[in-house]
C-alpha cells in the first residue's frame, strides 16, 4: 500500500472486509480471469458466476475451448446475449493455440491484440494476473471517479474520458494493481451505486467532492443518447408436418459477421426504417424488439411446406428441425414470439 494514493489506501482497508468472494479471485489464473471478465462485461455478477462455472467445467483450459465446435460454444453461451463475445472468445482461444503454442499473453499489448479484448479487459487481466500497474476503467469505476473528483464533463467524450483516465492512473496502487483495480470496481458495485449510493457507508465519503458539493446524483454526466436506428425485418418461417412426427421448421445459421452472427434463425430479410409489409395471409407482426443500437419491427411470414428453401441459399447450412425442444441457439426475439404463439394456441 506504500506509495498508494491516500484514497486508495482507505479503499483497500475497506476492501479487505467487503470484497465479494468470487470463484476466480482466490487464485487469479489468466484463462479463468479472462473468461470471467468477458462474461462480466454485459452480465450481472450472479448470472455471470453461474455461466463461468459452466464454461470452466466444459472447457477447463484454453486448449479445450479452442478445440470445441462453434456450436458447442454458442450453446453454452445461450441466454447471456451479446453473442459476439462468445465468437471472439472462441476465435481468440484458437489464435492462442495455433499461433502462440497455447501460451496466453502476459501484458496489456499482448491481450489487446486478441479479438474481443479491448483496453478494459486487457488491463483487468494484466493487472490482476501479472501485476501490471495499469488502471481498469469500467462503468463502475467511471461513476466512482466522476463523483470523487466531481467531474462536470461528459465521461463518454474526450475531455471527461481524459479526466477519468488521469484520475484512475493516479489511483492504481503500484504494489498491488490487481487488488486496487478490483477494489475500485467493487466500491462502484456495492456502495457508489448509480441511483442509490450509500454515502453513509462509503470509506471515501470524506474525500468525495461531489458529496460535499451535493452533486452525487448528477455524476457521471453522459452525453444524450442517439436515437436507435429503426429497422424492419421479415422472417420467412417455413413449417412442415409429416404424419406422426413433430412439426419441423426450416432453420439456418446466420453468417458470422453482422446481426445475430453465428446464431440460428429463420431466413430473414432486413430493411432500413419502419415499413409495414403489404398485407398477406399468414403474416404476423409487428413485434417490437430493442437491440443495443437498433429499434426493430419484426414480421413473421408463415409458409407451409413441403417446399425446400435450402435450394435458394445452400451456403446458409439450413435444416429442418424442431423448435419447441429448447435446443435452438437463436435470438431472444424468436423465443419470445414462439412462446407467445404457443400460449395463444393453448388458450384458443
Ligand atoms: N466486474 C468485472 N470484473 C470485476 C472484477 N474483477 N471485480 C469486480 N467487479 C468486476
Amino acid at each position: 500500500m506504500e506509495g498508494a494514493h491516500p484514497s486508495t489506501r482507505k479503499l483497500l482497508q475497506w476492501y479487505k472486509s467487503h470484497a465479494r468472494e468470487l470463484p476466480w479471485r482466490a487464485h487469479p489464473e489468466p484463462y479463468a480471469t479472462w473468461l470471467s471478465e468477458v462474461i462480466l462485461q454485459q452480465t450481472r455478477i450472479d448470472t455471470g458466476t453461474a455461466y463461468w462455472h459452466r464454461f470452466m467445467e466444459a472447457f477447463p483450459t484454453v486448449q479445450d475451448l479452442a478445440s470445441a465446435s462453434s456450436e458447442e460454444v454458442m450453446a453454452l453461451w445461450k441466454g447471456l446475449g451479446y453473442y459476439s463475445r462468445a465468437r471472439n472468445l472462441h476465435a481468440a482461444a484458437q489464435f492462442i493455440v495455433h499461433n502462440s503454442s497455447g501460451k496466453l499473453p502476459q501484458d496489456v499489448e499482448g491481450w489487446k491484440a486478441l479479438p474481443g479484448v479491448g483496453p478494459y479487459t486487457a488491463a483487468a487481466i494484466s493487472s490482476i494476473c501479472f501485476g501490471e500497474a495499469v488502471p481498469v476503467i469500467d462503468g463502475n469505476v467511471q461513476r466512482v471517479l466522476a463523483r470523487l473528483f466531481d467531474i462536470p464533463d461528459p465521461v463518454d467524450r474526450k475531455l471527461g474520458k481524459a479526466a477519468i483516465e488521469c484520475a484512475a492512473e493516479d489511483l492504481v496502487d503500484p504494489g498491488q494493481p490487481g487488488i486496487s483495480n478490483q477494489a475500485w470496481m467493487e466500491l462502484g458495485a456495492l456502495v457508489c451505486k448509480p441511483r442509490n449510493p450509500n454515502c453513509d457507508h462509503c470509506p471515501l465519503t470524506g474525500d468525495c467532492l461531489a458529496r460535499s458539493r451535493g452533486t452525487v446524483l448528477e455524476r457521471p454526466v453522459k452525453q444524450p443518447k442517439k436515437r436507435p436506428k429503426e429497422v424492419t425485418v421479415i422472417f420467412d418461417v417455413h413449417v412442415q408436418k409429416n404424419d406422426g412426427s413433430p412439426w419441423s421448421w426450416w432453420i439456418e445459421r446466420r453468417p458470422e459477421k453482422g446481426i445475430w452472427g453465428g446464431l440460428e434463425a429463420f431466413p430473414l430479410t432486413m430493411t432500413d426504417g419502419h415499413s409495414n409489409p403489404k398485407e398477406e395471409a399468414d403474416l404476423w407482426g409487428p413485434v417490437e424488439h430493442i437491440l443495443t443500437h437498433r429499434r426493430m419491427n419484426a414480421w413473421f411470414r408463415f409458409i407451409h411446406g413441403p417446399s425446400d428453401p435450402g435450394h435458394d441459399a445452400p451456403e446458409n447450412q439450413g435444416q429442418w428441425a424442431p423448435v419447441m425442444d429448447g435446443s435452438r441457439t437463436w435470438p431472444r426475439l424468436i423465443d419470445k414470439v414462439l412462446n407467445d404463439l404457443q400460449r395463444r394456441a393453448v388458450e384458443n
